[in-house]
């Protein structure tokens, strides 16, 4: 579970950083996503990877939950929750969530299906009209945000899977896991909130 968390985590950080390019104006990232594209076999090598990816987090994820289950067969009569997080309690819940936001977004932003004004070639004005539409990007800071605190909680698990657990590295493993989800989820959410309030100048020289 660590390992695909790991890989997983691996292309978040470059989906990111490669978005963030619709800051520097439509010609950066539309000649970025030009190029991947040009290159048929990174692009399927790479959507073939993560698809195998996805699945084995899935897979290890209820192989998991079949271990949890067999070590507490009985429910506990009172549940207090002393040193879980709520972050750490919904991670059921954020995975399949984020699952079904991949789906859409693949509808949104790939196949253009889910779109008002869908270009192949124009990534910039995708990103720009798709995220006007003010309920489409509320959904994407939703999903952004139990996206972040998963991702939160899957660093503290990896440090922990890794033998990490220790009076004195757990507090700053968790700064540590506070800080990266914060750092991802305002990458994220300022992609929707500046399409939103007009925070990308190069469009309108276009206009
Ligand atoms: C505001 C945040 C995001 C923006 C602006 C964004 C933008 C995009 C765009 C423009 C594409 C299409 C690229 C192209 O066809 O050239 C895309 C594809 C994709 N995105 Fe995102 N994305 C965001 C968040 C995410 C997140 C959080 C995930 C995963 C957890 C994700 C997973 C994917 C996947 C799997 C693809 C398909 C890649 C492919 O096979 O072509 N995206 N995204």
């Amino acid at each position: 579970m660590a390992a695909t968390g790991a890989a997983l985590y691996l292309f978040v950080t470059i989906h990111l950083l490669g978005n963030l390019q619709v800051f520097l104006g439509p010609e950066a990232i539309n000649s970025y996503a030009a190029k991947l594209k040009s290159v048929p076999e990174i692009v399927w090598g790479a959507r073939l990877g993560l698809l195998a990816t996805v699945g084995l987090h899935i897979l290890t994820t209820i192989q998991l939950m079949r271990i949890n289950a067999k070590a507490r067969p009985t429910a506990y009569t009172k549940k207090a929750n002393s040193a879980s997080t709520v972050a750490s309690r919904t991670m059921y819940l954020s995975g399949p969530t984020i699952a079904a936001f991949i789906v859409y977004h693949l509808l949104h932003l790939t196949v253009g299906s889910a779109h008002p004004q869908y270009s192949e070639t124009d990534v910039y004005s995708n990103i720009v009209f798709g995220f006007r539409v003010w309920w489409v990007s509320a959904a994407y800071l939703i999903a952004m945000g139990l996206l972040c605190t998963h991702l939160r909680h899957g660093v503290q698990s990896m440090f922990q899977s890794l033998g990490f657990n220790h009076p004195l590295q757990t507090p700053r493993i968790k700064k540590f896991a506070n800080a990266v989800g914060i750092l991802y989820f305002t990458g994220f959410a300022s992609m929707p909130l500046a399409a939103l309030t007009g925070f990308l100048p190069p469009f309108f020289e276009r206009l």
